[in-house]
């Protein structure tokens, strides 16, 4: 092995350029996700977040630049190579992440069923499985999403992402809309499952308390790029305006004591 510092990028973000007309968003952007760990992505509304998860995920091209997951590239890669790394990661989207007409079971069951090879016992023993691993209880999978609490259905969602059982993890937004206390509990939940199932997370979050409690470094995008990492008390003390204003406002510092640099 040769010592190239992307050598333990399970995500490696290499010069990233986005535009749209002549909207760039992202201009020459670089981020390295290492194994195993917790990487929040944070910036002002339309700085860029979501785009570049699209681009991680592969369902949106970027202009200029280089994206490679798990070491496969998703320009330069082999078409089935890149097709075999949707099963290794799982993704919690934001809205509608839960199909309404399903049951719980059904919901967790569906990437299972995906795959045509496991036996009906096999899918029910990993759905109960994963249903247990987000602590929901066996009474609740044959309930409609409807009449789960938000708390549940974010729960519920997890582990339909985890069904596969993935080496990557991507959140976008998981805390929002959640009472402090759930919210709380849900990033124990994600730090648990983390060391667990030894999964890299990506979140995409403006949940200063959500950030503080589960990542290991942060990333923010600002002025088009990367303008800050490492963890949260480094990054806590960068120039940036952004980053002063959402760090150093009343919730961030509340957020903050007790960390120290
Ligand atoms: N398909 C698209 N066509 C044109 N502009 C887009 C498209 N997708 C995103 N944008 C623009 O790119 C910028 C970044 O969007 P987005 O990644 O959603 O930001 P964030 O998630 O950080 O709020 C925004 O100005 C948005 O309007
Ligand atoms: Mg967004």
């Amino acid at each position: 092995m040769s010592g190239n510092e992307h050598d333990d990028c399970v995500i490696d973000v290499r010069n990233v350029w986005t535009q749209f007309g002549t909207h760039v968003v992202h201009r020459d952007l670089n981020l390295c996700v290492r194994q195993g760990e917790v990487m929040s992505l944070v910036g002002g509304s339309g700085s860029g977040k979501s785009t570049l998860l699209r681009e991680i995920l592969g369902l949106e091209q970027p202009t200029r630049g280089e994206i490679r997951v798990l070491g496969v590239s998703l320009q330069h890669g082999v078409a089935e190579e890149i097709q075999a790394l949707r099963n290794r990661w799982g993704m919690l989207f934001q809205e509608g992440a839960m199909f309404s007409a399903l049951s719980v079971f059904e919901n967790v069951a569906l990437p299972l069923r995906e795959m045509k090879t496991l036996d009906e016992d096999l899918i029910h023993d990993l759905v109960m499985l994963k249903l247990k691993m987000v602590d929901i209880e066996p009474r609740h999978a044959s309930k409609m999403p409807s009449s789960l609490s938000g708390g549940m259905v974010k729960r519920v969602a997890l582990a339909r992402a985890l069904s596969l059982e993935p080496e990557l993890l991507f959140l976008d937004e998981p805390t929002a809309g959640l009472d402090p206390e759930r919210s709380e509990s849900f990033c124990k939940l994600i730090a648990y499952l983390k060391r667990e199932l030894e999964l890299t997370v990506v979140m995409v979050t403006h949940d200063l308390d959500t950030i503080v409690s589960i990542s290991d470094r942060v990333a923010v995008l600002a002025d088009q790029k990367i303008a800050a990492l490492g963890t949260v008390a480094e990054v806590a003390q960068h120039p940036h305006p952004f980053i002063v204003e959402y760090f150093q406002g009343e919730r961030g510092r509340r957020a903050l004591t007790g960390l120290t640099a």
